[in-house]
């Protein structure tokens, strides 16, 4: 495990069960990254690889135990996927030149995680990767709740979020057992409002993104005196 990285702060409730008992007793000498699952700083010197075009490393994911490759693919882009060969399930080698090699049987994959060779018939699986200047973060889940105010429970989101992969479909209601209706809002990766729904606040509220292009985007959650904000990411 990469030693520089430390884990969000934000877990979805509906996660919070198995996500937190996972990290229990990991060590965290980096910062926290409120809505990340891990956060790499690179200016220090053992992820310093990251710095360069088509640098690598392994890092665990600490809420699955998944070892993850994360590569600087350009300045401004860095990719991350699980290192778990989709053939067999041996792992990958870091990429060389931009390739991904299965030591087992030789399948090959790109600097993204798709598949270039067989025996393996699909991509690694990819997860949202970022660099922001000196930090990269990774996420294993899309979905976060990245700020809240004026809700009852002070620093403990009262909405519960799950979330359906492969449809980006988010299933919210209120845990606290009262029936707050708002109004729930999508604002695109450019800041830009896309649409809203009422929400009567009492039954399950079920929303979707549609196709979404890669980034973040931003569901805003508005009831009468406060807001919850739930980021979702498309790794589309
Ligand atoms: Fe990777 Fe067979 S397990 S190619």
């Amino acid at each position: 495990m990469n030693p520089y990285i430390s884990r969000r702060t934000f877990c979805l409730r509906t996660a919070q069960a198995s996500v937190g008992f996972a990290l229990t007793g990991i060590p965290l000498p980096g910062s926290a990254s409120a809505g990340h699952e891990i956060t790499i700083d690179l200016t220090l010197g053992a992820n310093s690889v990251l710095t360069s075009t088509g640098g690598a490393l392994y890092v665990i994911m600490p809420s699955t135990g998944t070892k993850v490759i994360v590569v600087r693919n350009s300045e401004t882009e860095v990719s991350a996927f699980s290192s778990v060969c989709t053939h067999n399930g041996c792992q990958v080698d870091l990429p060389v030149s931009g390739i991904a090699t299965c030591p087992c049987h030789g399948a090959r994959f790109s600097d993204t995680g798709v598949v270039l060779k067989g025996p393996a018939a699909s991509d690694l699986r990819k997860y949202y990767a970022s660099v922001d200047g000196t930090v990269v973060y990774v996420d294993s889940d899309p979905v976060s709740v990245i700020k809240e105010q004026g809700m009852p429970e002070n620093g403990n989101t009262a909405l519960a979020v799950s979330r359906y992969r492969g449809n980006e479909t988010l299933n919210l209601s209120w845990t606290d057992g009262t029936a707050k209706p708002g109004t729930v809002s999508l604002i695109d990766v450019k800041g830009r409002h896309v649409s809203s729904m009422k929400w009567d606040g009492r039954n399950t509220c079920t929303i979707a993104t549609g196709k979404m292009p890669r980034g973040e985007y931003i569901f805003k959650v508005s009831v009468a005196g406060g807001e919850v904000l739930i980021r979702g990411v498309s790794i589309n």
